[in-house]
């Protein structure tokens, strides 16, 4: 089974980026081999200059903790945290303290995402779309070079989903941040700055 093949793409800083196609053309592989979560069996991956096949193990973690953020299709937050304390578990991860800026930059996201409200309540206590918006302030905690986002929009109402896609917009135009997202929705591929549609593994 090739899940990709002839995939090549350029992913511009401050550029925010939609990737659509059919099931099973590939989407969500594409995007964890561009995120070092997959390794592809051919062909490379090349973020801000570093070659993510010659990273090992230790580093491309290091890499990834520092450089990339990754709003998965099935969410996974960690279920014995709080919303509050999975949004900035990943820079008590990377050995950063959790000091005030970053609990200021913790609640300002929960805020733009409407789920301030929920952060003491453990994910088994939010709604899909709660849950979701927990996962996408998790992943702009430590505002990474590069955002990859599997449907995050996928279990939002429109009115949520159109802020949730503004921020994303105004988070690459003003961080400067290369933002990835799969999307089946038109309305919601119409923020982005480019489209690219994927069938069978290829980029067409
Ligand atoms: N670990 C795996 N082993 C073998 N085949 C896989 C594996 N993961 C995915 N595939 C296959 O690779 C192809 C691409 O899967 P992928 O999850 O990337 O699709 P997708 O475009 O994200 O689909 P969807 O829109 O349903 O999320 C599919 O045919 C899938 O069955
Ligand atoms: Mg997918």
């Amino acid at each position: 089974m090739h899940a990709l093949r002839g995939a090549n793409l350029d992913l511009p800083r401050g550029r925010f980026t939609a990737i659509m196609g059919p099931s099973g053309s590939g989407k969500s592989t594409l995007m964890h081999c561009l995120a070092g979560l997959d390794q592809p069996s051919g062909g490379t991956v090349t973020v801000a200059g570093t070659d993510l096949g010659s990273l090992d193990d230790d580093a491309l973690t290091i890499f990834r903790r520092e450089h990339i953020g990754f709003v998965f299709q099935s969410f996974n937050l960690l279920p014995m945290l709080t919303a509050g304390e999975n949004i900035v578990l990943p820079l008590e991860l990377g050995g950063r303290r959790v000091d005030d800026a970053a609990r200021e930059r913790a609640r300002m996201l929960a805020d733009i995402l409407g789920v301030a409200g929920r952060l003491g309540h453990r994910p088994a206590e939010l709604s899909g779309g709660q849950q979701q918006r927990v996962a996408i302030a998790r992943a702009l905690i430590t505002q990474p070079d590069l955002l990859f986002a599997d449907e995050p929009t996928g279990s939002l109402d429109s009115t949520t989903s159109a802020e949730v896609l503004d921020h994303l917009r105004r988070s690459s135009r003003e961080l400067g941040q290369a933002v990835v997202m799969v999307t089946h929705e038109r309305d919601a591929a119409a923020y982005a700055d480019y489209v690219v549609t994927m069938q069978d593994g290829r980029i067409v």
